[in-house]
């Protein structure tokens, strides 16, 4: 199957931050199709011999792993192509038209790694060129829209050009292998569905901690904030996984189907409940991983006394038969202890403990950073001749190690996955809409009375208020259990 991919934005972060390493692992693994032209396009006029310098020389800031050697990058640059483009132009995209179609590949994927404010005039254009034809797919990278409205706008542009199949929305999340392992693990194992419910499960938390700061994206970040950078989307499309009833069968639509019903499941936050129930940090100067970090209003480019919020916690419930009064504990931010993301499943614990000492529920954690596996924690017998004590001991699956020459890492996977039209681990616009009018009355909440803003200090799990949300319900964070 032959292939055109077109870059968007092609000399930007994304592109070569984590779309052309992606593609270069892809390429290494034998995994991409043969026969494919990428074609990167961006304001500034360049060859594309100058073009593949430039990604060669940005390769030097990938993890080392992941660098090609010289003859490796030869091999691989000979897919790689530059094009000039005012976005603004009409010419411009006739010329892209005819540049593609000077040969005929099976299938041309425009992925847009641009600003998202450019999305509408870049598919207005595609579209007048007719390039949305049925082997034309475009692929969307977040964030797409700042709130429900903006949103809803891209999605009406968007579709005014290309149907619901031919738009691949990006959330890097669904392509991290622990996510589709979370699919397996619901759904060709008969083991833990019965057990996947309010009668047996206590709550669930989701972590997306992270210890780096905002970096240099002060100005980007500032206007986002962690509820539209990492809740809306991430954090959002992880609990649908978690709590969405099984498929009818692995199609897209069907997939896609259930996470729907559960983003209109959750229940809707109101003023009062935002204040209960959802807590907005931002860090201050600390130590992380041993070195000083500055508080987040000493960044670059932040605003001096910004409100953004570089920390969410909050509490939530699936409002269904299966998961009612469970509680739902979402957590992220920058400048945390540690890079971990994961989800914990805490059971609950035994009706009637007859052993003496140590009592604690068992708890499945789905481990998706920094490593990726699968924790079953029990109770089990030390046999240490000192009475019935019992100690804590868990089943643990590392996936790098069960399957060590096959991982792929999420944009390749998602990459792969747009170029032969799988649309599983993408997002619909219903449920990305659904998932920003869930949100909206916390970002209004917080707009009407400025919400409070707790600070916490850099490497620390965030502000004592989160850890207070879940001890009310009488639980704690997986780390301070
Ligand atoms: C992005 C956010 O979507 O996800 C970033 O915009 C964040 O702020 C990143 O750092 C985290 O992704 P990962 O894969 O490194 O956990």
């Amino acid at each position: 199957m032959s292939f055109d991919l077109v870059f968007f934005g092609g000399t930007g972060d994304l592109t070569w931050r984590k779309l052309m390493p992606a593609l270069f692992q892809a390429f290494r693994h034998g995994k991409l199709p043969a026969g494919g032209r990428i074609l990167a396009v961006a304001r500034d006029e360049r060859s594309d011999d100058e073009y593949r310098a430039f990604i060669q020389e940005r390769f030097a800031e990938v993890e080392p792993s992941k660098r090609p050697s010289d003859e490796e990058f030869a091999r691989f640059a000979a897919l790689l192509h530059y094009r000039r483009m005012d976005l603004s132009q009409p010419d411009d995209y006739t010329g892209l038209k005819v540049w593609l179609d000077s040969r005929a590949a099976d299938t041309k994927v425009l992925y847009l790694a641009t600003s998202p404010h450019l999305f509408p005039v870049i598919c207005e254009q595609l579209g007048a060129a007719g390039l949305n034809g049925p082997d034309v797919r475009v692929v969307l990278e977040k964030p797409l829209g700042h709130d429900l409205a903006s949103a809803q706008e891209i999605n009406r542009v968007v579709r005014s050009v290309f149907s619901e199949a031919q738009a691949f929305r990006i959330d890097h999340y669904l392509g991290k292998p622990a996510v589709q392992n979370l699919m397996a693990l619901r759904f060709a194992n008969a083991l833990f569905e019965p057990l996947w419910r309010r009668e047996s499960i206590a709550n669930i938390q989701i972590t997306l901690a992270e210890s780096i700061g905002v970096g240099t994206r002060g100005d980007f970040y500032d206007r986002t904030g962690a509820l539209r950078d990492m809740v809306q989307n991430h954090a959002l499309q992880l609990l649908t996984m978690i709590a969405m009833e099984p498929p009818s069968s692995s199609d897209a639509d069907a997939i896609r189907d259930e996470k729907l019903k559960v983003l209109k499941s959750l229940k809707p936050f109101t003023a009062a409940s935002v204040a209960r129930d959802v807590v907005r940090g931002q860090y201050r100067a600390g130590t992380v991983d041993g070195k000083a970090a500055v508080g987040y209003l000493d960044e670059v480019k932040v605003p001096a006394g910004s409100r953004c919020e570089t920390f969410v916690a909050l509490r939530t419930e699936v409002q269904n038969w299966r998961w009612a009064g469970v509680p739902f504990y979402l957590r992220t931010g920058k400048r945390l202890a540690a890079r971990d993301a994961q989800i914990v499943v805490n059971f609950r614990e035994v009706p009637h403990p007859i052993f003496p000492g140590t009592t604690r529920a068992n708890k499945l954690v789905i481990k998706l950073q920094p490593e990726d596996g699968l924790e079953l924690h029990l109770l089990a017998a030390k046999g240490s001749g000192q009475g019935d004590a019992l100690s804590p001991v868990s089943l643990d699956l590392d996936f790098d190690k069960a399957f060590p020459t096959e991982r792929v890492g999420a944009y390749e996977r998602l990459l792969l996955d747009a170029i032969a039209g799988r649309l599983n681990l993408f997002v619909r616009s219903d449920e990305q809409e659904q998932a920003w009018r869930w949100v909206e009355p916390i970002l209004s909440a917080w707009r009407d009375d400025g919400g409070d803003l707790k600070t916490y200090a850099a490497g620390s799990w965030g502000p004592p208020a989160a850890s207070a949300l879940v001890a009310r319900d009488g639980f704690a964070w997986a780390e301070e259990q």
